[in-house]
């Protein structure tokens, strides 16, 4: 057990539904257990400019079921130099604050962990990210979310779709990860989804559309944004090849990182939030806190950020056999 009596919470990155539960369990876990707890605005770039300020119960209230982040999130060139890095600490020192709960993805984590080996402070991190690209935790917090607003949206295109006999192509968000595009894909019946740890097989991607019933109405073709070629080239391709087709492109875009969090999101946020303050307390530091087969685990922040370049065969497999 550490004599903790300081912590502070960030977020950075992207920000991802489900944010504002983890920020709330952090600040209240910390009051429980005897805590003081700061919040930093504006991710690493606050630590630098010391927007750093005094959180209570109060502060937290009412911010469970919002979107996006209270304490806001931002991309810190500064904090990325030694000299910024240093600022950062001369400001959590100053406030005696002794350990950190940072939120966010694998940018995020790198981060943190230059920082905490650079100064030999505590800091533990909570994946928040809708892209779910992470080793160490089965689930990110927003992934949930932000592919059942996937559903909802593709459902509506499929409406459409359905009534003018027309295939769309919509690209979904993922940069590196075409885990997005996958469940969303399964769960919406699309056709075919293209992703970056997959080489895009145009031939059987053809040869399917070809194959699959001749009379049916419409189509959907996922395409994550990180794919090779995106939505819209996506798009040329199958015309060239199909030109009875009428296919159409829509890009869902920023719509996929808000809204209010799914009850899984909110569980999850709740449970890694109390779990990552109660490590600290414990004197655990340069780890991300995930759940994994329901369990809480603890993962180097070195594993955590690399990023899962490998998906599930037996998901790509469920696409194309229930495509007929
Ligand atoms: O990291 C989450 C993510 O939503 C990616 O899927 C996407 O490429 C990226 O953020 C876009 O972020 P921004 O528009 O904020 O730069």
């Amino acid at each position: 057990m550490t004599k903790m009596k300081n912590i502070a919470i960030l977020t950075s990155g992207g920000d991802a539904p489900g944010m504002n539960a983890a920020i709330r369990a952090v600040v209240r876990t910390g009051l429980y257990n005897g805590l003081n707890v700061f919040g930093v605005k504006r991710g690493y770039d606050g630590l630098v400019q010391n927007e750093i300020f005094a959180m209570d119960a109060k502060s937290v209230a009412n911010i469970i079921q919002r979107g996006g982040t209270v304490l806001k999130t931002a991309r810190s060139d500064e904090f990325r130099t030694k000299e910024g890095r240093k600022k950062a600490y001369d400001n959590i020192k100053n406030l005696e604050i002794d350990g950190l709960v940072v939120i966010g993805g694998d940018g995020t984590f790198t981060g943190a962990s230059i920082f905490s080996e650079e100064f030999n402070l505590p800091i533990i991190g909570i994946p928040g990210t809708i892209d779910n690209d992470l080793a160490g935790t089965d689930f990110t917090i927003g992934y949930d979310t932000a592919i059942n607003t996937v559903v909802d949206a593709v459902d509506k295109i499929r409406d459409t779709a359905e009534s003018h006999d027309r295939l769309f192509v919509v690209e979904v968000m993922g940069r590196d990860s075409g885990l997005i595009a996958l469940r969303s894909g399964i769960s919406t019946g699309a056709e075919a989804v293209l992703i970056p740890e997959l080489k895009v097989d145009y031939d059987s991607i053809m040869k399917r559309l070809d194959k699959t019933r001749k009379n049916k109405a419409s189509r959907i073709i996922i395409v994550a944004e990180g794919d090779q070629e995106g939505g819209i080239v996506v798009a040329e391709k199958i015309k060239e090849n199909f030109p009875q087709y009428d296919v159409r492109v829509s890009i869902l875009g920023h719509i996929q990182r808000g809204g209010r969090p799914t009850c899984m999101d909110r569980v999850l946020a709740s449970r890694l939030g109390v779990a990552s303050v109660e490590a600290l307390i414990e004197g655990r530091k340069q780890e991300m806190v995930g759940l994994i087969c329901g369990q809480i685990e603890f993962t180097p922040f070195k594993k955590a950020i690399k990023h899962i370049d490998s998906v599930d065969e037996n998901l790509t497999r469920i696409v194309e056999i229930l495509s007929l």
